[in-house]
């Protein structure tokens, strides 16, 4: 157990991470493992999600939970509980990037927010009678779901709703003890971020002018957030979105330039 991990009074809890074979879901398990919480890396990449639990090794468990589907969902709660005897926090961390904006048909927006969107709630509504009183629900948000972005529709609105979410599960499960919360990422190191910059450097170059902290944000990042929000030191903290993104959300639609600027300096 790290030192920051016992300091944030994580030690012994168990955890079930959604999407913990991706790029983001991967690094909050990582925290979590390193904090010394029991994790259940769920995925319906079942590969991905083996090698992580192998990688970790004792106290990480990988099973294979597909979101679209009731019976599946039910199945990898059930197992998580009975593998470590108890379940203290849910982070809904999968996704899926599907979005041809308003040239989307029914049956993509059903998939994006089958995914996205109705498979957490459900998730969330499978763990929460298995979460003791002091346990967290974190779900993974985006600056996506609080700007505007040209051509995008799915991804947006699914990640506002989830947000949305956030903050009636909280009002809902606080008479049980259960706090949730969500972070929202900017531009994070990720396949998908990889995809269209090559690099980190390349990302962080251009992700300086969005990101005032200069740079796009790494896993890591997001997992900081993540166990913050898990410990009790932030048990008075519920239905709230945390930024993780560097300043960007605190930049308005001027990035920070005064009109001075904008005119050339006149
Ligand atoms: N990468 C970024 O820049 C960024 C920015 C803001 C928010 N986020 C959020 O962070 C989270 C992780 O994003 P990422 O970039 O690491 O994505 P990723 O594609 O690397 O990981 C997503 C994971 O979800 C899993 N998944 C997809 N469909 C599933 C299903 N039906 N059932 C179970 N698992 C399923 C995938 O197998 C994958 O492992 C998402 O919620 C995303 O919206 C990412």
């Amino acid at each position: 157990v790290s030192a920051a991990g016992a300091a944030l009074g994580l030690e012994g809890k168990a955890a079930i991470v959604a999407g913990a074979a991706g790029g983001v879901g991967g690094a909050i398990a990582r925290g979590l493992h390193g904090a010394g919480v029991s994790v259940t890396l769920a995925d319906r990449d079942a590969e991905g999600a083996g090698r992580l639990a192998t990688e970790l090794g004792e106290g990480a468990l990988a099973l294979d939970l597909d979101l679209r589907d009731d019976a599946s969902i039910e199945a990898c709660v059930a197992a998580a509980q009975a593998r470590f005897g108890r379940l203290d926090i849910l982070v809904n961390a999968a996704c899926v990037y599907l979005d041809r904006g308003l040239a989307s048909t029914r049956a993509e927006w059903h998939a994006a927010l089958d995914v996205n969107l109705v498979g957490p709630a459900l998730l969330l509504a499978a763990a929460a009678p298995r979460i003791g009183r002091g346990g967290v629900v974190v779900n993974v948000g985006s600056v996506g779901g609080k700007f505007a972005a040209t051509g995008r529709a799915l991804y947006p609105a699914s990640k506002a709703a989830l947000i949305q979410l956030t903050r009636n599960a909280a009002v809902t499960l606080a008479p049980q003890g259960i706090r949730v919360l969500s972070v929202s990422p900017a531009w994070t190191w990720s396949p998908a971020l990889a995809s269209l910059a090559g690099t980190p450097e390349r990302a962080d170059e251009v992700g300086r002018r969005l990101h005032p902290w200069g740079r796009v944000g790494r896993g890591e990042d997001v997992a900081g957030a993540v166990l913050l929000a898990c410990s009790d030191l932030a048990g008075f903290v519920t239905g709230a979105d945390i930024p993780v993104d560097g300043g960007f959300s605190a930049l308005g639609p001027d990035q920070g330039r005064p009109p001075r600027d904008w005119f050339g300096g006149e």
